[in-house]
This record gives C-alpha cells, sequence and structure tokens, in this order.
C-alpha cells in the first residue's frame, strides 16, 4: 500500500503556475526560440544592468560561501534608505521574505488575511504554514483596506497587501495605507510587498520606509527582479524594526542570498540612469500598450506596475484560448484563471518592438478565436 506523505494542507497547495519558459514554447511549437517574445513573468525587457554583469564578472571566487550576513549588500541599503543594518532582511528574491514572514509569524490554524485577486504565493505561503486564509473580495481588482480590517479576526497574525497589487496593476495611495497601519492591532504583522515600488509615477510616491520607525508591525518587501533587472540571480530584501528582522534572519538559510546575487545587486542599487531608462521604457510601454487595447476595444485594468492586466472575452475559456492562438505566434503571456480571472489575461510590458509583435499577434488571435 502506497503512503501519501506529509499533512493534509501541503498536499492540498495547488503548485505555482509560472510564466512558460521561451525554451518549452519553443519545443512545444516547433518555434525559433530567437524569434520568441516573452511579456510573462515582469521581467526587465532590458535584461540585467551592465552595471551588475560587471560586478557579477568581478566576482573573485564562488568556491567560497557568500557573506551570510550581507555585509556590504546592507550597506548600500543602510545609505540609500537611512535605515540600520539591523532593519534588514537580505531574501532569495523577495518571495523568500513573504514565506520566511509566515513562518516566523503564524502558527497552523491560525489566519492571514490577504486580498482577492493578489499575488499568488500569499496563499502558498500560508497554506505552507498551515495557517487559514482570509481571503477579501476586491475592490475594483484591488484591495478593499476597510474590508480586510474588517477581515481580521482574533486569531489574525499577518496580513499581505501589495502596492501595486500583481497581476492586476492597482495601487492604493500612501495616506490610504498609513490610515490602515494605524487601524491594524499592533500583533498583527502587516507585509507592505513593494516589489513594483520603482515603477510608481512622482506623484504616487509614498515613504514606507519612514512608517518602518513608526509601525513596529510593519514589514516593507522590495523586489530586485523588477525594475533593477535582476530575476533570474534571485535577491530580494525587507525592511522592518529589529523585533521583526530579528526573527526572520533566525530562520533563513544561513546563505540564503548568493554570492553574484549580493555583488550584482550592489552595483544595481547604485544604478540611477538603469532604473531611470527602465521606468521610462515602461511608462512608454504602458501607452503604447494600452492604446492598442482602447483601439481594439479591450477593457483593461489601469495599471501602476510593469504588466496590464486586460479582458480578452466574455467567456470562461476567452484567456486560455487567446493565451493559446499567442504561444503558437511564439508571443508568451500570463493566462490567469489561477487566480480567478479566466477571462484576462497578464502582459508583461516589453520593448516597443516586443510590444508591437505582442499587440499584432493578439489581433490575430482575437479575429482567430472568435472566427
Ligand atoms: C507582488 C509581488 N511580490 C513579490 C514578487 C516576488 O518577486 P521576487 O521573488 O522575484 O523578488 C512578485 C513577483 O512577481 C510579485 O509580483
Amino acid at each position: 500500500m502506497s503512503h501519501s506523505f506529509g499533512p493534509d494542507y501541503i498536499r492540498a497547495i495547488a503548485p505555482y503556475q509560472g510564466g512558460k519558459p521561451i525554451s518549452e514554447v519553443a519545443r512545444e511549437f516547433g518555434l525559433d526560440e530567437s524569434k520568441i517574445v516573452k511579456l510573462a513573468s515582469n521581467e526587465n525587457p532590458l535584461g540585467m544592468p551592465e552595471s551588475a554583469r560587471k560586478a557579477m564578472a568581478a566576482v573573485a571566487d564562488a568556491g567560497r560561501y557568500p557573506d551570510g550576513n550581507g555585509f556590504e549588500l546592507k550597506a548600500a541599503l543602510t545609505a540609500k534608505y537611512g535605515v540600520p543594518a539591523e532593519w534588514i532582511t537580505l531574501g532569495n528574491g523577495s518571495n523568500d521574505i513573504l514565506e520566511l514572514a509566515a513562518r516566523a509569524f503564524v502558527q497552523p490554524g491560525q489566519s492571514v488575511v490577504y486580498a482577492e485577486y493578489s499575488f499568488a504565493v500569499y496563499p502558498l505561503a500560508t497554506q505552507a504554514v498551515g495557517a487559514r486564509s482570509l481571503v477579501v473580495k476586491a475592490k475594483n481588482y484591488g484591495h478593499d483596506l476597510e474590508a480586510m480590517l474588517d477581515a481580521i479576526e482574533d486569531d489574525t497574525r499577518l496580513v499581505f497587501i501589495a502596492n501595486p497589487n500583481n497581476p492586476t496593476g492597482t495601487f492604493i495611495p500612501g495616506p490610504e495605507v498609513e490610515a490602515f497601519l494605524k487601524r491594524v492591532p499592533p500583533h498583527v504583522v502587516v507585509v507592505l510587498d513593494e516589489a513594483y515600488t520603482e515603477f510608481l509615477s512622482e506623484e504616487q510616491r509614498y515613504d514606507s520606509i519612514a512608517w518602518v520607525a513608526q509601525y513596529p508591525n510593519l514589514l516593507v518587501t522590495r523586489s530586485m527582479s523588477k525594475v533593477y533587472g535582476l530575476a533570474g540571480l534571485r535577491i530580494g530584501y525587507g525592511i522592518a524594526q529589529a523585533g521583526i528582522t530579528d526573527l526572520l534572519n533566525r530562520i533563513r538559510q544561513p546563505f540564503n542570498v548568493n554570492i553574484f546575487a549580493q555583488a550584482a545587486a550592489i552595483a544595481a542599487l547604485a544604478d540611477d540612469d538603469f532604473v531611470k531608462r527602465s521606468a521610462q521604457i515602461n511608462a512608454d510601454g504602458y501607452c503604447q500598450l494600452t492604446m492598442a487595447f482602447d483601439e481594439m476595444g479591450l477593457p483593461y485594468v489601469l495599471s501602476s506596475g510593469n504588466f496590464v492586466l486586460v479582458k480578452v472575452g466574455d467567456d470562461d475559456g476567452a484567456g486560455a484560448r487567446v493565451n493559446l492562438a499567442l504561444l503558437k505566434q511564439g508571443i508568451i503571456v500570463r493566462p490567469v484563471g489561477n487566480y480567478g480571472l479566466p477571462q484576462w489575461l497578464r502582459i508583461s510590458i516589453g520593448l516597443e518592438e516586443e510590444n508591437d509583435l505582442c499587440i499584432a499577434a493578439l489581433k490575430k488571435a482575437l479575429a482567430e478565436t472568435r472566427a
């Protein structure tokens, strides 16, 4: 008789569905890899910055373990944000920090609050520790903070907020986030996931790092996978007061951030030109894509990230159908049926020519699938 291993709550987890890799699509559809356009994982279409590439090449010896405390990288973050090193946790991607937070603060049976149509890792991290998800209905595809406050129960230990949100791109103005922080019970840790914060416009920007000094229960997470172009290296960080940070650092792997990622991150953090150029390409690409959607009569959600959620049909097969028609043309985007959005696709913003190819393929796909 075969055993089923592990607790029920682990067996109940639906695996994370990422963007399809280029090589897999090439194999599956018999396409030339070099012709495939991937707009599926909210990566930086410029790739990694040259500054980071050079810093990686200068790593003396990867035969040694990396600095487990990330001294130099933390020094760079300290200089950038004016926070002490004791407030910083480095992660193997910011995903790592999200999981550490669930492991550090939530026991089996306790609850975690997050929004409908929010980042897929929140349910994963919650389920992995045997906790209960309190999923709060979205308002206009974004967070309903009032309802999230109401959802907090006595045993709630963690709230996840993504701002901007993925996969919808919605944005909560800073004053609303702060009003929320003021009202959350102080024993509940709030993870403010700002993976896309560098794409915000001047008018949208707010200072969440200043809030960290005021709210001992706030953990701000940032990613280096998006505007900094280091997705493949896996590097992100969390900023919180020592009461939170100390616990995260106790349970992380001792060497959770590799030697190349640390070197590249230090260089990328200082590369203001690259960040500025990336944000500009994103803003231009956003106009290009949304103008095309307007022309095609496709509804979309206003996005503050580096991607757009667009509705490609009115039936629940639409997302999957149009996605397949795009894959056949070598365009990889993200179907979001697993998020409960089967009529939509999430398209990451690419370079101008990539967006053009995507738009042309989308027109063709819609004509085919509607015929
Ligand atoms: C909202 C949000 N948070 C966190 C992440 C994790 O990114 P990473 O682990 O690459 O830093 C992502 C990635 O897509 C995201 O969309």
